[in-house]
């Protein structure tokens, strides 16, 4: 196996290790829900849903704190995560215009969201929130999800401005659990370290992109996907206590 396939298949499987184990208390991580309504607002605004027409997707969609921002704006909403534990958490509040499938790694998207019916594998609107910095290669799922828009479709992509030092899982704002959130923090001083006493926090492998990405990665991704009317907005907002730069970066498919 290639170098990089190699560390798809391990940034997949980590994301999918911790995800699994913490789905339960992931809402009750700090500022996880008002990130949500940034999100949801953000996708609002770039897209303009509408409840009769709209058919939104949320890739990596978590227990879909977005979906459920945006789910009365739209006319359905499909949700798609690598991790059966956050889908089985979207899923509990599952209505028929709203749900999740868990995605097989390896089996193409299209395929796979064609026995859902939730839309005719073709979506006005796609969101993914903070979740790139998790992906091994950002580039080919825009290309992916740019593939899944209907001509006049939007992506809008959500994360952290590119930053220096040091990154997610050592600044703890890898989306660690709760618990981890609030152990106390290790001797040294500093916020909690995902491998100084807090396990359950997302490890190093799960977080390819532990620095961000910054405007021109993220032009170039969305462009080289075939996307026009390319917008990134910067934003702050609090992530675990701490306020940071994000980014809502847009783009259309042609008609
Ligand atoms: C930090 S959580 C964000 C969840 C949600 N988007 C939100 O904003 O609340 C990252 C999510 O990305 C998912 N994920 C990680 N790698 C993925 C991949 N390659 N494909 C799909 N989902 C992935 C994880 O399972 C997890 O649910």
């Amino acid at each position: 196996m290639s170098r990089i396939l190699k560390t798809a298949a391990n940034a997949v499987e980590a994301n999918k290790a911790h995800y699994d184990a913490t789905a339960v208390d992931y809402e009750a991580i700090p500022d996880v829900m008002a990130m949500g309504k940034h999100v949801g607002d953000a996708f609002k605004r770039i897209v303009r849903p509408n409840p009769q027409k709209t058919t939104v997707m949320e890739y990596a969609c978590g227990t879909g704190i977005v979906s459920r921002e945006i789910a009365p704006t739209a006319k359905s909403i499909l949700g798609i995560d690598i991790s059966q534990g956050m889908v089985d958490q979207y899923n509990k509040r599952r209505t028929d215009k709203m749900r999740a499938i868990c995605a097989q790694h390896g089996i193409p998207l299209a395929q796979q969201i064609a026995g859902t019916q939730l839309a005719d594998v073709r979506f006005d609107g796609i969101v993914c929130s903070m979740a790139y910095h998790h992906f091994a290669d950002p580039a080919s799922v825009t290309s992916t999800l740019a593939g899944l828009l209907a001509h006049g479709g939007k992506l809008v992509v959500v994360d952290r401005n590119a930053f220096e030092g040091d990154g997610m899982t050592k600044t703890g704002q890898a989306h660690a659990t709760a618990q981890a959130q609030t152990s106390p923090a290790p001797s040294g001083g500093g916020r909690p370290h995902p491998h100084g006493g807090a396990p359950e926090a997302a490890p190093d492998n799960a977080v390819p992109h532990q620095n961000g990405f910054s405007e021109e990665q993220m032009r170039e991704m969305f462009t080289k996907g075939g996307l026009v009317d390319v917008g990134f907005e910067k934003f702050k907002a609090m992530i675990f206590g701490n306020e940071v730069e994000m980014f809502a970066a847009h783009g259309t498919k042609p008609e």
